[in-house]
């Protein structure tokens, strides 16, 4: 009647695919307990780790809980308690986790009634509370596991992909905290047929990558024309430390998520450790406080 699980972070976008491409990370991320209860509905009774609402309707994983017992027959309710590891806004899916954290949990406790792609719908809920924007790209793929791609949102499509064998992404976060509501009101919300074509040319490229395992193929397609020039303004030394882990052997580099984390994806783990002590290099020179993780893609 109770689990203890594991909640991992995710990047989200990877670069070219705003909105529609996702990763999970293997060594970040929350704990949580899951317990069913006679009493009705969800009832967090422990966050531990960050400064977040606890009443159901404000946290993310009692909103995305509440859409699964809105079409779950079951009388009951669930207790719940979250242990954060991620911190709130740094761009590794820190919602995202909670909130599938929740769903999956709830659903494996009731012998699986739900599919996977409708819990990342339930998930979505708590995405909308988060941000104002019910996006897929990081509760996906903390589902599914692995990448994934949100073929297409109404009606939803998740595309698993394929995990490259030496894939590894080096996360560094530095210690800002920047709310993907605000991150997005600044983007824009037109973009031209000729940045489109750039765009969705790099999408392509790096699905068709990633399945086989064309190190080279990730590395051109990790490119961003449309979201990151205007993001990456807001994250401390975004430029320097880009360069320092390409210098170093990424494959490529860009922004998690919304922001600030910054990601790397690098072939073999010497090299991502390569390109994490550069990428480090780079905070200790201009001063910024930061933390950094290496994550084998699996
Ligand atoms: N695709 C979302 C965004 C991810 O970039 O706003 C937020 O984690």
């Amino acid at each position: 009647n109770e689990l203890r699980i594991f909640c991992p972070a995710t990047i989200a976008n990877i670069s070219c695919g705003f909105d529609v491409l996702g990763v999970a990370l293997d060594s970040v991320g929350d704990e949580m307990v899951i317990r069913k209860v006679s009493k009705k509905g969800i009832h967090i009774i422990k966050l531990e780790g960050q400064d977040l609402p606890m009443e159901t309707h404000k946290n993310v994983a009692g909103v995305a809980g509440m859409a699964f017992l809105g079409e779950s027959d079951y009388g009951g309710g669930f207790e719940i308690e979250i242990y954060k590891k991620i911190k709130a806004g740094s761009g590794i899916g820190s919602s995202a986790a909670s909130s599938t954290g929740a769903v999956w949990g709830m659903n494996q406790l009731l012998g699986r009634p739900f599919t996977t792609l409708k819990l990342v719908e339930f998930a979505m809920e708590g995405e909308k509370l988060a941000s104002g924007v019910a996006h897929a790209d990081n509760v996906a793929p903390a589902l599914f596991g692995g990448f994934t791609l949100v073929r297409s949102y109404e009606p939803l499509d998740i595309i698993p992909i394929h995990n490259p064998k030496e894939l590894f992404a080096t996360v560094i976060h530095p210690q800002i905290e920047i709310k993907t509501s605000d991150s997005r009101k600044i983007l824009k919300t037109n973009i031209t047929l000729k940045e489109g074509i750039k765009q969705w040319g790099n999408v392509g490229g790096l699905v068709a990558g990633l399945f086989t395992e064309d190190y080279d193929l990730i590395g051109r397609s990790l490119v961003d024309h449309i979201v990151e020039p205007i993001r990456s303004i807001l994250i401390p030394g975004f430029n320097e430390v880009k360069a320092s882990a390409i210098a170093s052997g990424a494959l490529g580099c860009g922004i998690s998520g919304s922001g600030p984390s910054i990601f790397a994806f690098s072939k073999g783990e010497d090299t991502a450790e390569k390109v994490a002590q550069s990428m480090k290099n780079v905070y200790k020179k201009i001063g910024i406080d930061h933390d950094i993780h290496i994550s084998k893609i699996n």
